[in-house]
């Protein structure tokens, strides 16, 4: 069975309970992070509790636990749901904390209430081979999120709606457009490769900071692969000869098919597999203890 952690207690998911007043279910009044783990290791685990603080704070939520109190949760959670073979797996934690439970159902913040922390574990699959040959297909939609897609906010409607629009239309994502810019997809980063130089939009309010788009760059700029922090139109995105999406349970996925045109050659290209394996590598080293 899974193991949860919530409030404090490692229970079974079965029997995990939280009020109906929990604002993170009346209001989607929370944050949350998804981290992978790599035969048990916890991947760019400082970078993602970085960013939960950041969430945290946009929200005015305190930090209900200091570092060392998430890393022991975590990585006693991952123990606990570990398979037979712990050291080959590939797991995922979920965590979120919401502003709590208050009896009564206002807006404005409650005056005491604790928050609700709750982390869950679930295995991620790799890419199948058929994917990594092909590619994936993706449509390009209006963005109709808030102001501040920088949070990491579990408030996800609208993230909700065009991931499913997407789907309908036979594509794994939704790459999202404002203004004529393309952001990133309803859950992934957005990197483009144009006259072999690698870009990626630049940090703001209108995409989330990916964990793995800053991975992706660092090993750009470490290995020699051109790149930039740049903004991506619409027109750009059309005529580019590669376009990745970035996520950390979907690693770098290569779009081949973008509405109803073929991406580049039509198959994944030469920058992504460059950085697919650059990534593999930098994985297994964390699998190994070698890096972070
Ligand atoms: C909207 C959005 N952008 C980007 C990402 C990628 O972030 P990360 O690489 O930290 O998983 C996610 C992750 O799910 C997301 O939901």
């Amino acid at each position: 069975v899974s193991i949860v952690y919530l409030n404090g207690r490692f229970e079974p998911l079965e029997e995990a309970r939280i009020s109906v007043m929990d604002r993170g279910f009346l209001f989607g009044d929370g944050v949350y992070e998804v981290i992978p783990a790599y035969g048990g290791r916890l991947f760019r685990l400082g970078p993602h509790l970085q960013r939960l603080q950041n969430s945290l704070d946009a929200i005015r939520l305190i930090n209900p636990l200091a570092t060392e109190q998430w890393r022991e949760i975590l990585e006693t959670l991952l123990q606990r749901n570990a398979g037979a073979q712990p050291e080959t797996e590939d797991q995922a934690v979920y965590l979120q904390v919401t502003r709590g439970v208050a009896m009564k159902r206002d807006h404005r913040f409650p005056e005491d209430s604790a928050p609700t922390v709750l982390a869950m574990t679930h295995p991620i699959l790799s890419l199948d081979p058929d994917t990594r040959a092909r590619g994936v297909r993706a449509i390009t939609l209006p963005d109709s999120r808030w102001q501040h897609c920088h949070v990491k906010a579990i408030t996800l409607l609208a993230n909700v709606l065009l991931r499913q629009e997407a789907v309908d239309a036979e594509a794994v994502e939704a790459i999202l457009v404002k203004d004529g810019l393309a952001n990133e997809g309803a859950a992934s980063n957005l990197f483009m490769v144009k006259q072999d130089v690698l870009i990626t939009p630049p940090k703001s309010p209108r995409l989330l900071p990916g964990i793995t788009r800053d991975l992706v760059l660092d090993l750009a700029r470490e290995n020699g692969i051109p790149c930039r922090e740049d903004e991506i139109s619409l027109d750009e995105l059309r005529q580019a000869e590669e376009i990745w999406l970035t996520s950390s349970t979907r690693e770098i996925l290569p779009v081949t098919e973008l509405d109803e045109s073929s991406v580049g050659t039509g198959r994944p290209g030469p920058v992504w597999n460059r950085m697919t394996a650059l990534y593999q590598a930098y994985k297994e080293a964390v699998r190994d203890g070698r890096a972070a």
